[in-house]
């Protein structure tokens, strides 16, 4: 069984993670969103929150599975007897940081690969923070995350 883990902070989860959530589930039996911790980031939503917001936009999909973890990714992956890493790259900004990523979890987990898919164009100016800082001065979120989380995601920024 070919197991895949999509890993982000998913704070929260948009468009742009969806669009590669569906693609990258086509190239493997069961695809794991990991909701994992960025020490260099405090998040907005709480773990349970993103965890949430992930499993209200990812119901019905068959292969697909959300778990949240407080550690190393190569940690989960071997927990999880995971093969692969997907991760999407947007603009050539993303690739220094997702080399040195790929590269440092290599040298820790040399029998684990990292993927890069290509996120599709029409998301490729989206991120979380993009839409958090949108959404606390109530902007239009509704084409950049899915419309079941929209108002979750007003109720809890816009008080700011
Ligand atoms: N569409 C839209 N936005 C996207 C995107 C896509 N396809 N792909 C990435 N992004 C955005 C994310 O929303 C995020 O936006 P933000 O910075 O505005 O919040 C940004 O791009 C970075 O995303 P990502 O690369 O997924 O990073 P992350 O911070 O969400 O997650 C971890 C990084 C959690 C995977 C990483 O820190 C990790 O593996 N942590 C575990 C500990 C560990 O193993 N560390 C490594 C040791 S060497």
């Amino acid at each position: 069984m070919r197991i895949f883990v999509y890993p982000g902070s998913f704070d929260p989860v948009t468009n742009g993670h969806l669009d590669i959530i569906d693609r990258a589930a086509k190239l493997c039996d069961k695809l794991i969103v990991a909701v994992l911790k960025n020490r260099s980031k405090t998040p907005a939503f709480t773990m349970e929150e993103r965890v949430s917001f992930l499993e209200q936009v990812l119901d019905g999909r068959g292969n697909v599975e959300v778990i949240p973890f407080s550690g190393l990714l190569v940690d989960f992956m071997k927990e999880h007897n995971a093969t692969t890493v997907i991760k999407g790259l947007r603009a050539v900004s993303d690739f220094e940081y997702e080399f040195q990523m790929a590269l440092l979890n290599k040298n820790l987990a040399p029998e684990v690969e990292t993927l890069f898919m290509m996120t599709n164009i029409k998301y490729s100016y989206l991120s979380s923070s993009a839409v958090r800082e949108l959404a606390s001065y109530g902007g239009n979120i509704r084409d950049l995350v899915p419309e079941k989380i929209v108002d979750q995601i007003y109720d809890k920024l816009k008080a700011y």
